[in-house]
């Protein structure tokens, strides 16, 4: 098993996790165009296969989950927890302090996973995510502080 980076052409088998994790998946061209655009990076967890991957955003001091899934078959592992610690650490190298996402009310395991990993709620979107019969549930808003980047501790940076 390893955990890499992943790249817009391999946008296709992003978006089948991504289909094997939430109802109406994202197309492999919307995942191309985030990992593409502005600060989007993708780490992928694979085993011959892929199992799981993360998709962020980095600009301008901040950072964002924008997705994260694991196939059904490969969960409980810690590999959610793992993709989530990567890309703590991706962003951090990528210069942001803090790390944000937005995940739907009703979403115990995400909700779980994301308190385990150091976030706290900052905010709500009210009725966020559209459910089937019309109904829709709020999205719940958290932050992970990353702590300085590295370079700020660097000796020759200290005293700059
Ligand atoms: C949420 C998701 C990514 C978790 O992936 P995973 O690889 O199973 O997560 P991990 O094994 O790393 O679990 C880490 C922790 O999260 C919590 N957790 C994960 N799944 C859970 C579940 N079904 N119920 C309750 N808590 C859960 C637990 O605290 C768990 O720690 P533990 O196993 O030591 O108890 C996966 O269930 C998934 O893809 N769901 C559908 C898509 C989704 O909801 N994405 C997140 C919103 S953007």
């Amino acid at each position: 098993m390893r955990l890499r980076g992943a790249w817009a052409h391999e946008a296709d088998a992003l978006a089948a996790v991504h289909a094997t994790a939430f109802g109406q998946g994202w197309s492999a061209a919307e995942i191309a165009a985030l990992v593409d655009g502005p600060g989007g990076f993708a780490l992928l967890v694979e085993d011959e296969v892929p199992l799981g991957f993360i998709l962020c955003r980095a600009l301008a001091g901040e950072a964002e989950i924008l997705t994260l899934a694991v196939v059904p078959a490969a969960r409980r592992r810690g590999l959610g927890r793992a993709l989530v610690e990567a890309a703590a650490g991706a962003a951090a190298l990528a210069g942001a302090e803090a790390l944000f996402l937005e995940v739907a009310e009703d979403n115990p395991a995400a909700l779980d996973l994301y308190r385990g990993a150091g976030f706290a709620v900052v905010g709500a979107r009210r009725g966020y995510y559209a459910r089937e019969g019309g109904t829709a549930a709020d999205a719940v808003v958290m932050r992970r502080e990353l702590g300085p980047s590295p370079l700020s501790t660097y000796p020759g940076e200290a005293n700059e």
